[in-house]
């Protein structure tokens, strides 16, 4: 199975947002490197919070920029944001079961990539493209 990686047809078409998705991508696929080369509690956990925090700053722009837009599914959106987010804090205090973590972040960055940026974050261009169609 192979890591997914940035196209540009999952861009939403927000720069802001797409900016960030990409460095999302760059961050899970630095991690899942370290996870396949490295054994190191502390290169895994580096790992594992730079992108946690990234993660938390990007899931605040893409709230704010949802309810500029008006989005509804926003809140369920931003239920799936914190579910990521409990999911991931999880993860990360796990230091002490290194191979437990490693086997499920690899799991939880593939679902993330997949089913969320380019399966539910591609909603929100959707909806921006349905907008467009019904003002012109
Ligand atoms: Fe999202």
């Amino acid at each position: 199975m192979s890591f997914p990686q940035w196209n540009e047809k999952y861009a939403i078409g927000q720069y802001q947002i797409d900016f960030e998705h990409r460095n999302l991508f760059k961050l899970a696929n630095r991690l899942e490197t370290i996870l396949t080369n490295s054994s190191s509690a502390s290169a895994i956990n580096d790992a594992i919070k730079k992108l946690t925090d990234y993660t938390k700053i990007h899931f605040r722009n893409e709230e704010t920029f949802m309810g500029k837009i008006d989005y509804p599914q926003l809140q369920e959106h931003k239920n799936s944001h914190r579910k990521l987010i409990t999911q991931i804090t999880d993860i990360e205090s796990q230091q002490h079961k290194l191979q437990e973590q490693v086997s499920r972040l690899k799991k939880l960055l593939n679902t993330w990539l997949k089913g969320h940026v380019i399966g539910k974050d591609i909603e929100i261009a959707r909806y921006l493209a349905a907008e467009h169609a019904s003002r012109v």
